[in-house]
């Protein structure tokens, strides 16, 4: 165990490589997992967990992180998914455009309803909805630590990321986890509506901040948007929200703040300022992971659907 502390921190290889070199120290029988936030420009070594997925023992691994950029903290976080990077001859180029306009008019076809039978294995199973899934890294570590738990289903707008990420799927042979090209503003409702199983967690993580106040009526989280959630979400059910943009999180958070007759604030884990201190999933977003590297702090609520509900 020493031996990969040492096989990194008296690297003198390029980032890319030494990079490389973690990706296949992580490979099974280690699965990696992040025990310390990146400050911005970080000079030191800084110490991953490794677990050994045969024991219960952990050793750290040291990379010099001063060397690495976001894009290689996003891999090295998701490297035990060991994603095929040629995907981009499958799906050609994936380029991240700034912000889409879910309001426009090409964005207002409802998504059709999938066959569930065809898409999960189970598809009676407790669902988790990420909205905004972006590369779907984030969904497809979930699905693939809750195999036969939970099923998971990612939202998100730009097209191409929904089928490099149903690729990946493939891949990885999980059939507890899609994605489906939508507009969660126009299709959250008919789609969640039409699933078989309970509702059991939604994620709305880093939306699109829509900075200017002419553009806040683009960002994801809307008043029917709400309604819809807490209408499909089962007793007990939680949301989870979170961004890097405190006008954002405070949006989220007033909005869902108002449905207390419904929801409640999970405060029993951590908080400062009413905010949770640490990502409660296991894993931090693309988003975060860029966010947190640029020395931004991450606002984060967990609400949970109250069991008994007010008469009305
Ligand atoms: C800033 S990215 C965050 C991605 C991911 N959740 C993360 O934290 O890394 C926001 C994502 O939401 C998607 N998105 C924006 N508006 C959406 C909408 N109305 N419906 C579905 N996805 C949307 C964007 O395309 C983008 O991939």
């Amino acid at each position: 165990m020493a031996s990969l502390c040492q096989a990194c921190s008296s690297s003198s290889a390029t980032p890319l490589l030494l990079a490389k070199r973690v990706f296949s120290l992580a490979s099974s029988p280690f699965i990696f997992m992040r025990e310390h936030k990146i400050p911005r420009h970080c000079n030191s070594f800084r110490a991953f967990n490794a677990v050994s997925a045969s024991s219960s023992a952990s050793t750290s691994v040291c990379v010099d992180f001063k060397d690495l950029r976001s894009n290689e903290l996003v891999e090295l976080e998701y490297a035990e998914l060991n994603l095929n990077h040629k995907i981009s001859e499958e799906v050609g180029h994936v380029r991240i455009r700034q912000h889409v306009n879910p309001l426009s008019s090409s964005f207002s076809k409802p998504a059709p309803v999938p066959v569930w039978d065809e898409v999960y294995k189970d598809p009676s199973l407790p669902l988790m909805v990420d909205i905004g899934s972006g590369s779907g890294r984030f969904l497809l570590w979930q699905a693939n630590k809750n195999v036969e738990s939970r099923n998971y289903l990612g939202l998100e707008i730009r097209q191409k990321l929904v089928k490099r990420a149903n690729f990946w799927v493939n891949e990885l042979g999980l059939s507890n986890v899609h994605f489906i090209f939508a507009n969660a503003m126009v299709s959250f409702e008919h789609l969640i509506s039409s699933y078989p199983g309970p509702l059991e967690i939604v994620s709305i993580l880093c939306p699109d901040p829509h900075f200017k106040k002419r553009h806040q009526k683009r960002r994801v989280v809307q008043k029917p948007l709400v309604n819809s959630i807490l209408q499909n979400l089962k007793p007990g059910g939680k949301i989870f929200v979170q961004s890097d943009v405190l006008d954002v999180a405070q949006d989220m958070r007033d909005q869902l703040d108002e449905e207390s007759n419904v929801l409640q604030h999970m405060d029993t884990v951590d908080t400062e300022d009413g905010w949770l201190t640490e990502n409660p999933m296991g894993i931090r977003t693309e988003r975060e992971i860029h966010a947190e590297f640029e020395g931004a702090r991450i606002y984060r609520r967990l609400y949970q659907k109250r069991q008994l509900l007010p008469e009305t």
